[in-house]
């Protein structure tokens, strides 16, 4: 799936399914919406991680807009910026982040405390927080885990913004607990042969890769 470049969207940041659900990239994103519908059919996948070879190819936005399309069918979606490294959710979404993902691992506060409610049907997002741990340490804590399976049964779909494979051991270690992974490649921007590289790593977490989407920012 190609998505078209994206206009800055006037009140959320890039959010052009919400702020354009008319156009071609919405159309677009109803699409991936519905291939990823198709998984959860029948299937236990529930959690999907998006990720990207390298940095900067466009996973934040594709996940944010991914997940308003699918709260616009109200299903009850949890976007996760699991980011920690470079966290963007709060930034698209406008919202505080003083808490978040990061706290929830330190213990220091609860899920319920840190979701953020947006308002767009039954889209919830938990961005990333604060911490001065290592991502890698946050992420690779048990208590990660722990709240994937709690979320489990709250909603319909999860999906999980990750940092780049090449340049992050966390999402390989997430990958292997989500039912599926989507890479976002970037046209004109992604090496093939780092895509394949990216591939390997996450076949060697035994990630699921269910698709690719092919990014057009230039
Ligand atoms: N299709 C697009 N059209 C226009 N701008 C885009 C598109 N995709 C991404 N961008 C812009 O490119 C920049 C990087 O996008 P984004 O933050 O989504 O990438 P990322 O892969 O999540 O980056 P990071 O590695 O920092 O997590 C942002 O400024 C975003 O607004
Ligand atoms: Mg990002």
């Amino acid at each position: 799936m190609v998505l078209n470049k994206i206009r800055q969207a006037k009140k959320k940041r890039n959010l052009i399914t919400y702020s354009n659900p008319d156009s071609i990239i919405s159309e677009q994103f109803r699409t991936i919406r519905t291939n990823i519908k198709f998984l959860t059919d029948n299937r236990n996948s529930h959690n999907f991680l998006l990720t990207s070879p390298n940095k900067q190819e466009g996973t934040s936005t594709t996940v944010a807009n991914l997940a308003v399309s699918m709260a616009f069918l109200r299903d009850k979606i949890l976007l996760i910026d699991a980011n920690l490294r470079s966290p963007y959710q709060h930034t698209i979404f406008k919202t505080a982040n003083e808490i978040g993902l990061n706290n929830i691992i330190a213990g220091q506060t609860t899920f319920n405390q840190a979701v953020f409610k947006t308002g767009i049907g039954n889209l919830d997002v938990l961005t990333s927080g604060s911490s001065k741990m290592n991502p890698s340490e946050v992420i690779s804590d048990d208590k990660m885990i722990e709240l994937l399976k709690e979320v489990r049964g709250t909603y319909d779909i999860v999906l999980v913004d990750s940092p780049s494979v090449l340049q992050s051991t966390e999402t390989r270690v997430l990958a292997h607990h989500c039912d599926g992974v989507v890479l976002i490649v970037n046209k004109g921007k992604t090496d093939l042969q780092k895509a394949a590289e990216a591939k390997s790593i996450l076949d060697l977490a035994h990630a699921n890769i269910v698709g690719a989407i092919l990014n057009d920012k230039r």
